[in-house]
């Protein structure tokens, strides 16, 4: 990936410091997400590896990750499936408990949402201390998904997050860190 497209997409990202607390900058995706430009090329980059092979499905972290996988999904011409938190999908789901940099969460996915064996996408916006996407990871393996890959546009890599999906033996992706 070109250096330029880098420099584009950290342009494109606004910082806030102090948010949602104090200490945290927080990495906000709004305006890259509103800028035409830096979306399509974060887009085309990130589904850039997959376009060759055949990927079933992309699966998107509640609720970033539902923008950024939708439009992958369509990109690669794959279903997209949603997982979700607690509490907000009607039918027969799975569910897994997460970590977060304080305390526990849990994160759903529909039961019959993955057909063992498919090749799935893992998608987010950022990985930092990599709780969430690791209870993702846990989720659709225990549906019998055959992750290619796992791909975020944001690394937070002195947080962890991405040596922990690789430890899970998960090829992980991302543009920026
Ligand atoms: C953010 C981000 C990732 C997660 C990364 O979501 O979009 O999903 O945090 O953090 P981790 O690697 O330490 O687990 P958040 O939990 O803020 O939810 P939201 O997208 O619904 O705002
Ligand atoms: N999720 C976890 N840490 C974050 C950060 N610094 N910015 C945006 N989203 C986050």
């Amino acid at each position: 990936m070109d250096s330029t497209l880098k420099q584009t997409l950290v342009d494109a990202i606004r910082n806030i410091p102090d948010y949602p607390k104090p200490g945290v900058m927080f990495r906000d995706i709004t305006t890259l997400l509103g800028n035409a430009r830096a979306f399509r090329r974060a887009v085309d980059e990130l589904v850039h590896p997959y376009t060759g092979g055949k990927v079933d499905k992309v699966a998107g972290i509640e609720a970033r990750g539902f923008i950024i996988g939708g439009a992958m999904a369509h990109q690669l011409s794959s279903g997209f499936v949603p997982i979700r938190k607690k509490g907000k999908l009607p039918h027969d789901t799975v569910s897994i408990a997460y970590s977060l940099e304080y305390g526990v969460d849990e994160m759903e996915m529909h039961r019959d949402a993955i057909v063992p064996g498919e090749k799935v996408i893992l998608v987010d916006d950022l990985i930092a201390t990599g709780g969430t996407a690791e209870g993702a990871v846990k989720l659709l393996q225990q549906m019998g998904a055959d992750i290619v890959g796992a791909c975020f546009i944001i690394d937070l890599p002195e947080l962890g997050g991405r040596k922990k999906l690789e430890a899970l033996g998960v090829n992980v992706r991302t543009l920026i860190a």
